[in-house]
């Protein structure tokens, strides 16, 4: 069994609609309602599906999130969903700054700040930062100025409750969804940076760092055998019961 803690959380994007999400929900609490698990799973549905999942897999001790909120509580915001309203249907986590957002939304540094402190000021929510460089950004050797920019507009001089977990995903923007997976040594490099810079920005806290970008049931072990590596932050593979459950079962090799 594996000396580190690992976590397992799930993105299932937009990739699947309110019925579809029940189902893949139930079927995954029915795989693993009686078993032994030392990991720590969440799955991130659709909004319009957040409260029904949670209330199945709450049941079974699987966590759930929310992809996206906006960053004031209750208003005039046409469209938007809270941080905190997703708290009060049963979540524990936030996604934020995906890199879906930041590029195809057109997410900044500065937003995810915001949401950040809204998370951590307002809700119990536990925030899961995503960070990475595009592959352009890769092939101007620019990886380590992308990630230090990324996580210092995130962190600095944010005040975080050491009880609080503070979870990264690093998901180059290249690896996601492409089939074009990050080398597990390559990884385990950019996990070591991210580290090492969050322990620049926050003192006495020990970052939990998960890797995402194409990772599926072949891959997931060489990741997870990394050092620095506490995870995944699987997307399409997460969306299928066999492969999600495999991705899991990988890790008893630990
Ligand atoms: P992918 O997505 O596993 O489909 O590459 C990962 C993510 O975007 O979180």
């Amino acid at each position: 069994m594996s000396q580190k803690k690992l976590y397992f959380f799930a993105n299932w994007k937009m990739y699947l609609d309110y019925d579809e999400s029940n189902i893949l929900a139930n079927g995954l609490a029915e795989e693993i309602k009686n078993k032994e698990r030392n990991y720590e799973m969440t799955i991130f549905p659709n909004a319009l599906s957040l409260q029904t999942t949670s209330q199945t897999l709450n049941d079974v001790g699987v966590n759930t999130g929310i992809q996206n909120g906006y960053w004031i509580d209750k208003g005039g915001y046409t469209g938007e969903t809270s941080f905190i309203m997703a708290e009060n249907v049963g979540c524990k986590y936030a996604l934020v700054g995906h890199s879906e957002r930041r590029h195809q939304f057109k997410e900044t540094n500065h937003e995810v700040r915001i949401k950040l402190e809204n998370i951590l000021n307002n809700t119990r929510l536990t925030p899961v930062l995503c960070v990475g460089e595009t592959q352009q950004e890769r092939a101007e050797d620019k990886t380590l100025e992308v990630l230090e920019a990324q996580l210092r507009a995130a962190y600095d001089s944010l005040t975080w409750n050491k009880e609080r977990d503070l979870i990264i995903a690093y998901e180059p923007v290249w690896a996601i969804g492409t089939g074009n997976a990050c080398e597990p040594l390559d990884a385990q490099i950019q996990h070591e940076r991210i580290k090492k810079i969050v322990n620049q920005l926050i003192s006495d806290i020990k970052p939990i760092i998960l890797y995402g970008g194409s990772v599926n049931a072949e891959n997931s072990f060489d990741y997870l055998k990394q050092e620095d590596i506490s995870g995944v932050l699987v997307g399409g593979a997460s969306t299928k019961l066999e492969s999600w459950l495999q991705i899991i079962k990988n890790a008893e090799k630990l």
